[in-house]
């Protein structure tokens, strides 16, 4: 049985690896390490199925699959950099970050090159999905790479994963920024819905009617925490509007390379920059319903 390491314990790094030590067959156990080191020591005092790693480099050094959860390209360019000054060979290195298709590339010919393999491994779902296991896993590299990985996937850490064995590793990262443009244009659609529906006076309680029957799936979930006004609630676990922002970044990047116009997508990034000027960037996504609200002359606040 391979032993695993993760690195990164943000909002979303945590709740994985919290399932990954508690459901995986392992026989060791998590080696965890975060760069604010307090929370790795404070998570692994949580089970004794997770140990803290002294520092990044006893953390991979210690460990054949080390898994990765961090903010952005930058983070995973300087964990990966300090982890190939290591003897790395043979260990496989997995991406759950959310970083540009091209990011990941980088990453795997450095890591080839000193005989270790990467894989790309971007996460669909939220925290709450996360912790439930509920979240679908987007893997590509070489289909022995993801053969690795996949003991620790599906019923471990997360309900599915699409596979894309021996396709380029951009193709994960493709597909995570074009299922994510998929998403918050339907939170988009779904907050100028619920706006119109106020204005001309359509019940909240008849929009939600549609919405369970017509539009399966997170929609309903959504319009209720819109109407209930969690969406203005910094502490909950929806996804932050800097992270909406880096991602709806790096889509634009794609798509004015390829000559791509996508209006909606124009649509949703000036709802979220507007929300994160007036409330900050830890102002959740669904947030961008105040701003469309504002837009339309109601309070940003629905109660
Ligand atoms: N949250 C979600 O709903 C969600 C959903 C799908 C995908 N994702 C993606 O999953 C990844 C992690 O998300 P998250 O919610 O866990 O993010 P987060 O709460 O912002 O945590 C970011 C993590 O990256 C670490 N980090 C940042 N810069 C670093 C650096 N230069 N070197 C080393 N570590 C660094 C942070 O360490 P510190 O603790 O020291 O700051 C922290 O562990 C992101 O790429 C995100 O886009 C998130």
């Amino acid at each position: 049985m391979p032993s695993i390491a993760w690195i990164g314990l943000g909002s979303i790094g945590e709740a994985i690896c919290k399932n990954l030590a508690q459901h995986a067959p392992l026989e060791e156990p998590v080696m965890v390490w975060n760069r604010t080191v307090e929370k790795a020591e404070r998570l692994a005092a949580t089970s004794d199925k997770m140990e803290a790693a002294k520092s990044l480099a006893d953390a991979v050094s210690r460990a054949d699959i080390i898994c990765l959860c961090l903010a952005d390209d930058a983070a995973v360019s300087s964990v990966v950099d300090e982890a190939a000054q290591l003897s790395v060979s043979g260990k496989l290195f997995v991406d759950l970050s959310t970083v540009h298709p091209d990011t990941d590339q980088t990453q795997a010919d450095k890591l080839q090159s000193i005989g270790a393999t990467f894989i790309a491994c971007p996460i669909f779902g939220g925290v709450a999905l996360a912790i439930e296991r509920q979240i679908t896993l987007v893997l590509a590299g070489p289909s022995d790479a993801l053969a690795r990985f996949e003991p620790f996937t599906k019923d471990v850490i997360c309900k599915d994963t699409i596979k894309l064995a021996d396709q380029p590793l951009r193709e994960a990262g493709m597909l995570k920024l074009v299922g994510n443009f998929v998403r918050f244009s339907a939170i988009e659609v779904l907050c100028e819905a619920s706006v119109l529906s106020e204005k001309i006076g359509l019940p909240k309680e008849t929009l939600a009617k549609f919405v369970g029957a017509m539009i399966s799936g997170p929609s309903a979930g959504q319009l209720a925490m819109l109407h209930s006004g969690a969406y203005s609630d910094l502490t909950t676990n929806i996804a932050p509007i800097s992270m909406a922002l880096k991602e709806n970044s790096y889509l634009n990047d794609l798509a004015e390379r390829n000559g791509v116009k996508l209006r909606a997508l124009d649509t949703v990034t000036a709802h979220a920059e507007r929300v994160n000027e007036m409330r900050g960037s830890d102002a959740k996504l669904l947030a961008i319903y105040g701003s469309i609200r504002e837009e339309n002359g109601l309070p940003f606040e629905n109660n």
